[in-house]
């Protein structure tokens, strides 16, 4: 997104910390259930076309930030802006539709759906904003292709990953949030997914914001990161650390 090159007035809109290839830009983010607050307060930023990942340990709150990210959960207090809009009060429909692809923890494909089935799912997304490219998923996935009609609870782990990756790029997302892709995929497979979504980024031009605690996932997929510690965000990875294990096995261990 270009804006006119009047300092001052990019400045006024994008607010000091953006800069006019922002894509996602979260401030202050507090959430949770009912009255338990998760989020205290989170900081982070993406790029059009980045790849950064948020790591953590076990509970420290890195789903429910996907979670409020989309819309799913609402915030209590905070902003999200999308490509400079603040849609922090939007449902997570609206927000889908401007272009946030969630792949959520555990995958949650629908088992008795065929893997077809699944897919026209994810079409609702880019409605009025791109038609479903299934030569583009297809190629990039081609045992989606073969199982088109088999039901996708009768994939493998891994193949059901695919399709979750693919059910949210159906819609042509500008952004993925992927939730532990890694979480019960067998090692070999780890590999194949890391280097899908670096072929889909690099191809499309899709941000992804990773949670993980793979470290072989961490380092071989993002560009920089996030460390989340109760509900904060506490370190952040430059390019040179995330590609570090020592680096990411040491936060990842605290
Ligand atoms: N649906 C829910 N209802 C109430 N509390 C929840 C719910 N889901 C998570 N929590 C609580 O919110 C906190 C953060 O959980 P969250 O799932 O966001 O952590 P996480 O960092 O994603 O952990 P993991 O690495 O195990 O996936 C935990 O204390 C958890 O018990
Ligand atoms: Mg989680």
């Amino acid at each position: 997104m270009r804006l006119p090159p009047i300092l001052g007035f990019r400045k006024f809109i994008w607010g000091p910390q953006m800069t006019d290839t922002t894509l996602l830009s979260v401030e202050g983010l507090c959430g949770g259930y009912g009255g338990e607050q998760v989020l205290q307060g989170v900081d982070l930023s993406l790029d059009a076309g980045e790849i950064v990942a948020v790591i953590g340990r076990n509970g420290v709150g890195k789903s429910t930030l996907m979670r409020t990210l989309t819309g799913l959960l609402s915030s209590s207090a905070g902003t999200i802006r999308l490509a400079g809009a603040d849609v922090s009060r939007e449902p997570a429909n609206k927000r889908a539709l401007r272009g946030i692809g969630y792949i959520p923890q555990g995958r949650e494909v629908f088992p008795e759906l065929t893997v077809r089935e699944n897919l026209m799912v994810g079409e609702v997304a880019g409605q009025g904003r791109t038609a479903p490219d299934y030569d583009m998923i297809h190629r990039f996935f081609p045992i989606l292709k073969e199982r088109a009609h088999q039901r996708a609870g009768t994939l493998s782990g891994g193949q059901q990953q695919q399709l979750a990756i693919a059910r949210a790029m159906i819609g042509q997302p500008s952004m993925m949030l992927l939730d532990e892709p890694s979480e019960g995929i067998q090692p070999s497979i780890i590999n194949d997914i890391s280097r899908n979504v670096r072929e889909l980024n690099a191809s499309t031009g899709v941000a992804v914001l990773l949670v993980e605690q793979n470290l072989d996932l961490i380092v071989s997929m993002a560009q920089r990161g996030y460390v989340m510690e109760k509900g904060r965000i506490v370190a952040s990875l430059g390019p040179d650390e995330i590609i570090s294990r020592d680096a990411v096995r040491r936060y990842l261990t605290i």
